[in-house]
């Protein structure tokens, strides 16, 4: 098939990559022109694993194609994606202006039947308004549209139908998410449009649910919001161990054998960050708040999630003597919101440094991928390229992302380096016991405070 992508962001890339890897012609469209530059030379401008090669792969064998003419792709292709982003305004509603205006010029260039698929995530009724919005729109081009292909006894809208297909990707993961995802919804009341899909989809073996657009919409952010209150869900009953001595990793255990509960996302820490979680968690309360519904759960999730950052202060001032964190060199480990990417978009860390800063502190990053980000959007921070060089004359090492080689820390070598013997670790990655017995005074999230014999 013929296939044009609007917007080569983290979704719309690795869609267009994998359809293009399925052998059909994917005609990716980018207005951002750094960004387009950088996919023209056969480059991506995002960190995720296997997608260079796999652009590079596509592109040469004339399958993948960049332009930033929207018309360009539109006009040959049977299915379009939209997949520009939809981040959060000031208010916590999701900005639609990008999804308006590539509706628009859809509805400028449309001339034979497109099923348009909506990847970017939308509030619920947002499918059904690109529809009526493109069919406004051809209603005004009627004379430009050839008549056999308007194939109903319909007018204009039977030459285009809109889908809601959300996506479910993680990153760091998003090419074998989409090639093994755990599902693909289908909001459609097109019998032409589903039968389309499914052809499209063919290669993939996973459950396929047809649903109307209205719940696929509901879908996407139903499923983002369970998974990060089940995130602060545990963060709670961490905190609440950490008053009676229980170990939260030996309770979501015990949770997780529970199969209607389930081991996953049961991992207390610092918290979710993320493109996703935080802004679509945000936009289903702004929707629920516009309805006059007092969605409380989601409101606490939300809340839970902004306090627990800053309960890696608290713990550094209870270990480091709670006067001031004035003058205190504090290094954090971890900057990008999850191990393996660069992503920091609504990291722990960013709300953790900036907190620091305005409590006097010299905070010192480290990252293996995501730290020259960082360093932009957080000045004050200074940022080290290697592990030993942000711990030097430390007096505290701060974990905030789980990655490999922080855990492989050999500590008795770390309190070396170190001024003061202080770990918050944040992703519960080091064990106490190993801590203590480096010399450290060691708190992790939901675990019992172990002390040296007295
Ligand atoms: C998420 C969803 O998983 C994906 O389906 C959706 O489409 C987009 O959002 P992603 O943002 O890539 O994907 O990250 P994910 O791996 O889900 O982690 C999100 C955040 O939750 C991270 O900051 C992570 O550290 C945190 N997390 C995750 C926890 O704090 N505890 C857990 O047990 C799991």
């Amino acid at each position: 098939m013929n296939i044009c992508v609007i917007g080569a962001g983290y979704v719309g890339l690795t869609t267009g990559a994998v359809l293009a890897d399925f052998g059909h012609h994917v005609i990716c469209v980018e207005v951002e022109p750094n960004k387009l530059a950088i996919l023209r030379q056969g480059r991506t401008p995002i960190h995720e694993p296997g997608l260079d090669d796999l652009v590079r792969q596509t592109t040469r064998s004339g399958h993948l194609a960049f332009t930033d003419e929207l018309a360009e792709g539109v006009a040959v292709s049977e299915v379009v994606f939209i997949a520009v982003g939809t981040p959060s305004r000031a208010d916590g509603s999701a900005d639609l202006s990008a999804v308006w205006q590539v509706t628009d010029q859809i509805a400028q260039t449309l001339s034979h039947y497109t099923v348009i698929v909506v990847k970017s995530t939308v509030p619920v009724g947002i499918t059904d308004a690109i529809s009526d919005r493109i069919a406004t729109g051809l209603r005004g081009r009627e004379q430009e549209i050839p008549r056999e292909d308007v194939v109903t006894d319909g007018g204009v809208e039977s030459i285009f139908d809109v889908v809601s297909c959300p996506e479910f990707l993680r990153e760091g993961k998003a090419l074998m998410d989409l090639v093994h995802p755990h599902r693909i919804v289908v909001g459609s009341t097109s019998d032409r449009a589903e039968k389309l899909l499914r052809k499209l989809f063919a290669p993939i073996d996973a459950p396929l649910l047809v649903t109307d657009p209205r719940s696929a919409e509901m879908i996407k952010y139903a499923s983002n919001a369970f998974l990060a209150a089940k995130i602060s869900f545990i963060n709670e009953i961490a905190n609440l161990c950490e008053h009676v001595e229980a170990d939260v990793s030996a309770v979501a255990q015990g949770m997780g054998l529970d199969d209607r509960i389930g081991p996953k996302f049961l991992q207390a820490g610092v918290g979710f960050g993320g493109s996703c979680f935080p802004k679509d968690t945000r936009a289903l309360l702004r929707t629920a708040e516009q309805l006059g519904y007092d969605f409380a759960i989601l409101r606490a999730v939300i809340e839970v999630n902004e306090r627990q950052r800053l309960r890696v202060i608290e713990k550094l001032e209870e270990l480091l003597g709670s006067q001031s964190l004035r003058g205190r060199r504090i290094a954090l480990l971890g900057l990008a919101f999850k191990p393996e990417t660069d992503d920091i978009r609504e990291a722990p860390s960013l709300a953790v440094a900036r907190c620091l800063l305005r409590r006097g502190a010299e905070v010192v990053g480290y990252d293996p991928q995501a730290a020259t980000r960082f360093a932009e959007v957080v000045p004050g921070v200074k940022i080290a390229t290697e592990i030993r060089e942000a711990l030097e004359g430390a007096d505290a090492l701060v974990l905030l992302t789980e990655c490999k080689e922080f855990a492989e820390l050999d500590l008795a070598e770390v309190r070396g380096w170190m001024r003061t013997p202080v770990i918050v670790d944040g992703r519960n990655v080091f064990d106490p016991l190993h801590a203590l017995d480096a010399g450290f005074h060691y708190r992790g999230f939901g675990r019992p405070v172990v002390m040296e014999e007295a």
